[in-house]
């Protein structure tokens, strides 16, 4: 059987699953598999219920060094209530960050989107490249209602780019469904999520919304399209965003 096929016949098998159950079929069915984490609710539900299935898990988050004070102390909290977690923390390559801002600026994001993306290409997707070099499967935090791009992603599907599983659990819930799973079990989360910041990313790339705007409205709030880092997008990927195609 191909990993296509396989992904194809665990697709079908999971279809209408709650998160939980997803998790328990992926935690074993996979040796190799770890959460990606930015520590954003959806994502710290994802560990909370992880750790009740597997509290040894492994999780990888990827640390820009650009993340806002308040990240890292969420990263602080989660290690201390889930301790045997198997937390990684990836860091860019130095050389590559040196080179790039010393040619081009410490904000060079800014200046150009070709900028921007040089930016998430240096501190984010090599980074995750290495993060899941000799993973059998990834899972995310990704919801379907997030972006236009992510709408037809499924709970199981191939990493066409990676040669991997990528389990996304939570891809039918909506906001609301993860917000209520962190206050009923009282799950660690980042406090910029009270102060009007449903989306985070690096701190300098995202700012609060206004009422009304949508959730992902203050991630790379100065660019007018093409709005995703290049984690959740193949090569030859699509990249529209849900506000984009409102408009
Ligand atoms: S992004 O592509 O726009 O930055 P987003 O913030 O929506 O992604 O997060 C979607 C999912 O991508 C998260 O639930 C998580 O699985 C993964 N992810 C995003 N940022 C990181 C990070 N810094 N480290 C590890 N995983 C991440
Ligand atoms: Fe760089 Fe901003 Fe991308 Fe973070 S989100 S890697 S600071 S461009």
């Amino acid at each position: 059987m191909t990993l296509q096929t396989d992904i194809d016949t665990a697709a079908a098998k999971l279809k209408g699953k709650t998160p939980q159950e997803v998790l328990t079929w992926a935690l074993g069915n996979y040796k190799n598999i770890s959460l990606a984490s930015s520590f954003g609710a959806e994502d710290v539900a994802l560990i909370d219920m992880i750790a009740k299935i597997k509290p040894d898990a492994h999780v990888f988050t990827l640390d820009t060094g650009r993340l806002n004070i308040e990240t890292y102390d969420v990263i602080a909290k989660i290690q201390q209530r889930y301790p045997q977690l198997q937390l990684r923390i990836m860091f860019p390559q130095a050389e590559s960050v040196e080179q790039m801002v010393s040619e081009k600026g410490i904000n060079l994001f800014y200046d150009s989107v070709e900028n921007r993306k040089q930016c998430c290409y240096i501190r984010k997707v090599e980074p995750l490249s290495r993060a899941t070099k000799d993973l059998d499967a990834w899972i995310t935090g990704l919801r379907r209602d997030q972006t236009a791009n992510r709408s037809t992603m499924e709970t199981v599907e191939l990493d066409g780019d990676r040669k991997i599983a990528k389990i996304n659990p939570l891809i039918d819930w909506t906001n609301e469904q993860v917000w209520e799973y962190i206050r009923i079990n009282d799950v660690p989360y980042n406090a910029l999520h009270d102060q009007n910041f449903p989306s985070i990313g690096c701190a300098p790339c995202t700012r609060a919304i206004q009422a009304g705007e949508d959730l992902r409205a203050g991630r790379w709030w100065w660019e007018m399209s093409n709005q995703e880092c290049g984690l959740h997008v193949t090569s030859d990927g699509h990249l529209v965003r849900a506000k984009d195609v409102k408009q």
